[in-house]
């Protein structure tokens, strides 16, 4: 029996460290971001839904549709605080969050592992080869480590720092990132086993409640990264301001050529301080996160 209405929600994610690397099998952080929500809406409509195969959100609807062999005689609508294509995982909270509003309003069960499935299978078909990270930190309720085709393990710390997440305004571009990346070939390994090397460096800070160290790792994965060529000029001015403001350590997130930075800071009133400084600087939006 169908609802009138399906509701599916999702949260977005941060990559703290790990980026790009993860796309090789080397591991990765990432978080939740429980503040930052996408809400779908699907209801009952006169007309037939005509998929667009290049917007995310209609092909996780048509996923799920397919999944349930149902017509496609709805018609959904979206709210999202997740700024979009700014390495917050947009895409992926928007997969989630239509998939469990199609299911819902089907008034069919969905495990996690089937909503996993789906919304891979649409952020491939909607983007490229995605590493899974970005899905499996939408889901999440903790910190998680990760790697690519090993699956995931839930990370519970807490430092008593806080990031403060700062939007470029500049659309990022993890696409052709990704692709310039793979484009560079053997050139890469040696960045790409730092950052790995980096990564693991940064678990460890986290676990043992070392926030200079964390910061400092952040610091050198966003040279690491840039040396990718995966950075833009903007995240590293933003980069460049937040250490001169007294940031531990700073980074770019996400898949780059745009997007968002993140920098450690120690109390919240650094990070509200800091947070209006970046804006001073051109940051579009910025966001709080406590660690
Ligand atoms: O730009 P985002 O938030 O989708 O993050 C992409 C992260 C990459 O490591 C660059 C790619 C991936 O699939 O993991």
């Amino acid at each position: 029996m169908k609802k009138k209405i399906g509701i599916g929600k999702s949260h977005s994610k941060l990559i703290l460290m790990g980026e790009h690397a993860v796309v090789y099998g080397y591991p990765a952080i990432a978080i939740p971001l429980k503040s930052i929500e996408v809400t779908c809406w699907v209801e009952a409509s006169d007309h037939l839904l005509i998929k667009n195969a290049q917007d995310p959100l209609s092909v996780a609807i048509f996923t799920a549709l397919d999944h349930l062999k149902q017509e496609a005689y709805i018609t959904y609508r979206v709210n999202s605080t997740v700024p979009e294509r700014r390495g917050l995982g947009s895409s992926a909270a928007v997969a989630i969050a239509a998939i469990r509003a199609v299911f819902d309003y089907f008034n069919c069960p969905l495990s996690e592992p089937l909503l996993d499935k789906l919304a891979s299978k649409a952020e491939e078909v909607a983007h490229y080869n995605p590493s899974g990270l970005d899905v499996k930190t939408c889901l999440a309720d903790s910190a998680i480590h990760f790697v690519r085709g090993q699956g995931f393990s839930n990370l519970h710390f807490d430092l008593n720092a806080y990031l403060v997440i700062a939007d470029t305004g500049v659309h990022g571009h993890t696409k052709e990132a990704v692709e310039k990346v793979k484009n560079l070939g053997q050139s890469a390994r040696e960045n790409l086993d730092l950052l790995g090397a980096l990564t693991l460096k940064a678990e460890a800070s986290l676990l043992k409640g070392d926030v200079l160290g964390l910061g400092r790792g952040m610091t050198q994965a966003h040279q690491g990264l840039s040396d990718l060529g995966v950075s833009c000029p903007e995240a590293d001015n933003l980069v460049r301001q937040a250490l001169e403001y007294g940031a531990l350590g700073s980074k770019m997130t996400g898949g780059g050529l745009g997007g968002c930075i993140i920098s450690l800071v120690k109390t919240e009133s650094e990070a509200e301080n800091l947070a209006k400084k970046l804006e001073e600087k051109g940051a579009r939006n910025t966001w709080i996160q406590r660690l």
